[in-house]
């Protein structure tokens, strides 16, 4: 059933995962909840509190769709795996849950302490962000194979300036380039001179930026290199492709 709804909406163009889209609802009606409430301390506004309840109640409703929605993408693209952060996010989801449903019962009391309502979306605040980052590390550490602690500051460089375009040493431009296999792998100095000033094969200048000093240093160009090589580096192409 959900093969099905992924193909049909590829039909129509749509080749993305569906949770990324949702997030944006419950995390944004909790950042306005909490500045509504940091209004509420500061000048003691009854209308700051009201509107915190508001923003909480869109919270809780639109949580429903985006837990659905990274429900569906789990099944589809992890094929229902039990990954580490996949827990993790499934137990804030949950916890996200009771917090909000707190917070609007809460807000209901009448003259709740401002430090309560504080104190239960300060812990709302800290579970998206929580959200967020283990769904970016999701997302992103499967893009960057990881390796011993000795390559790690090439890691690093590599996330910070390569992985975007290069996940998992591919090219998510031209896919029949990838960096994996790259022909400028050969030697350090190939390397280097092409990061420096990246060229299509044909010569011509491609969509790749180029890496110069105060952007990438000799010595963070040597630690990338053998991050490269020994993390996911393949047997070179040939040069003619
Ligand atoms: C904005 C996307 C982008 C970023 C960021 C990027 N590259 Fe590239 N890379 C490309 C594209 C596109 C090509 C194809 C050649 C070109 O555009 O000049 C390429 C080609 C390469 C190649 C040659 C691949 C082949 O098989 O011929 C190497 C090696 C390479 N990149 C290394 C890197 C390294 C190392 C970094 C990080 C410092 C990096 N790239 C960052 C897009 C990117």
């Amino acid at each position: 059933m959900i093969d099905k709804l992924y193909d049909l909406l590829g039909k129509i163009g749509y080749i993305h995962p569906l949770h990324p889209p949702f997030t944006h609802g419950p995390i944004g009606a909790v950042i306005v909840a909490f500045c509504f409430a940091l209004g509420m301390m500061f000048w003691r506004r009854r209308n700051f509190l009201e509107s915190a309840y508001y923003a909480v109640a869109i919270a809780l409703v639109l949580l429903f769709p985006t837990v659905l929605a990274g429900i569906f993408d789990w099944q589809y693209y992890y094929s229902g795996a039990w990954i580490f952060q996949i827990k993790i996010k499934i137990a804030l989801a949950a916890l996200l849950f009771i917090l909000l449903s707190a917070t609007l019962i809460a807000a209901r009391i009448p003259d709740v302490r401002p430090s309560i309502m504080m104190l239960l979306l300060t812990l709302c605040l800290f579970n998206v962000i929580g959200l967020g980052y283990f769904g970016g590390q999701l997302v992103y550490e499967g893009r960057t194979p990881t390796v011993k602690d000795g390559l790690m500051p090439g890691r690093n460089i590599f996330v910070g300036h390569c992985s975007g375009c290069h996940s998992n040493g591919g090219n998510i431009i031209y896919p029949n380039l990838p960096l994996r296999s790259a022909p400028q792998l050969a030697s350090y100095e190939k390397f280097i001179e092409f990061v420096r000033n990246p060229k299509l094969p044909d010569g011509s200048k491609g969509p790749m930026p180029p890496f110069t000093e105060p952007k990438l240093s000799g010595q963070q160009g040597r630690e990338l290199y053998d991050y490269i090589i020994k993390g996911f580096a393949k047997p070179a192409r040939s040069e003619e492709r």
